[in-house]
């Protein structure tokens, strides 16, 4: 029998390739989304793709009483927590929103889940809690600290878990922090939509190749790089995606919790994306090198050894396809979600 997993945040970027790689490996997922920023449009997608009548509830993860119900009347026996707002910048100008939404938010749903009595949750942490990298790659025991209230609030809601589990509930946990996740599924019929100017490189890439923006900003050329410019660890988001059902998987066999770092343990430079996108669109993605953005650091990646050990789990597709699919996901919608779009 199928067992019903709530997916919050489960209409969103990684949510709703999390519900497919789900449904396909035997759970329901259940998904709770207020659509702050997504659309209904993707559960759709993921009904088509499964063949499956996902169950969606439309609400706020800060309505403790909302909940309560959906985890009662759909019998979860587990949460996989994405619900929340996820950008830098923008954390630096709405910092009360973030901690609301962030914060709260996971308050409100760990309340729910001690009131209906269920002791599972994965949550969607990210990479960006360790700060400036003091030692690559990065491993999970590397300092805490977030340089940025995105990321404070990410550190706030692992510690509450943690907190919560050390109390007398009997909650267990799985912590993912995520690298840099791109790409789209293989489908072309789910991606990644970001409202307004996007904020990351993969998805302003995608929209320059498609005719969306004119130009790709480049920022920083004199890093201590290979290239000059910055260097991340970019994960296909379907690897991304089949991490949480070993992740969900952990948790089930074992009673025991845990924190891992999700990426491929790959550095890549901001060029070096550029050139491979081009190769996989083939189309030229003009760029202009300019100023550093505050608050980047020259490299980042991840150590992947634990995730591997732990979860039996290892990211599979490199940048080739993870550009690939971006690509089609952006050709075949080049809105988004959305018919008119700019
Ligand atoms: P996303 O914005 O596409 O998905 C988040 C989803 O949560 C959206 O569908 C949104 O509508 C929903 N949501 C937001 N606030 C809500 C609320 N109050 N109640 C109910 N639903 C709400 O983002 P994503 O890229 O899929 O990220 C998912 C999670 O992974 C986030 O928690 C994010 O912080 C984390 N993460 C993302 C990245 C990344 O680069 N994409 C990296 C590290 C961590
Ligand atoms: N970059 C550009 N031009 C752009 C956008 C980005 O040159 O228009 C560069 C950045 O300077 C950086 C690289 O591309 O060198 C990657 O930038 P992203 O914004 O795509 O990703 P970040 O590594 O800065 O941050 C992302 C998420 C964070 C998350 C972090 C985890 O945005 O939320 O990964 O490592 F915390």
């Amino acid at each position: 029998m199928r067992r019903n997993v709530l997916v919050t945040g489960g209409a969103g970027y990684i949510g709703s390739h999390t519900c497919l790689a789900l449904i396909r490996a035997g759970w329901n997922p259940i998904v709770l989304d207020n659509f702050s920023n997504s659309s209904a449009l993707s559960v759709d997608r993921i009904r088509e793709l499964s063949g499956e009548n996902v169950t969606l509830v439309e609400g706020d993860i800060r309505d403790i009483d909302l909940c309560t119900r959906v985890l009662r009347e759909h019998k979860c026996t587990s949460v996989i927590h994405f619900a929340g707002l996820k950008a830098v910048g923008e954390s630096q100008e709405r910092a009360l929103e973030y901690y609301d939404v962030n914060v709260v938010g996971s308050h409100s749903l760990l309340n729910a889940m001690s009131v209906v009595g269920i002791e599972q949750i994965v949550f969607s942490s990210s990479a960006t809690v360790y700060g400036a990298p003091q030692s690559l790659p990065i491993t999970e025991d590397h300092p805490l600290g977030p340089t940025n209230p995105y990321g404070q609030t990410k550190l706030a809601v692992e510690n509450l878990i943690r907190d919560v589990a050390g109390s007398s509930t009997r909650l267990q946990y799985g912590i993912l922090r995520y690298f840099n996740p791109v790409g789209a599924h293989s489908s072309a019929k789910i991606g990644e939509d970001p409202k307004g100017k996007p904020n990351n490189l993969m998805p302003f890439i995608a929209q320059v190749a498609v005719g969306r923006r004119d130009l790709l900003t480049v920022f920083g050329g004199d890093y201590d790089t290979r290239d000059g410019t910055g260097v991340r660890d970019y994960i296909h988001v379907s690897d991304l995606a089949e991490a949480h059902v070993c992740a969900l998987q952990k948790l089930s066999e074992s009673e025991s919790s845990y924190v891992v770092n999700l990426g491929t343990g790959n550095g890549y430079s901001v060029l070096e994306v550029i050139s491979a996108f081009s190769e996989a669109s083939g189309v030229a993605i003009p760029h202009e090198i300019a100023e550093r953005r505050p608050g980047d650091v020259a490299t980042v990646y991840a150590d992947v050894s634990y995730a591997q050990k732990l979860l039996g789990w290892k990211a599979e597709r490199g940048l080739k396809e993870m550009c690939r699919d971006h690509w089609e996901w952006q050709k075949d919608n080049p809105t988004g979600y959305s018919a008119e779009r700019t």
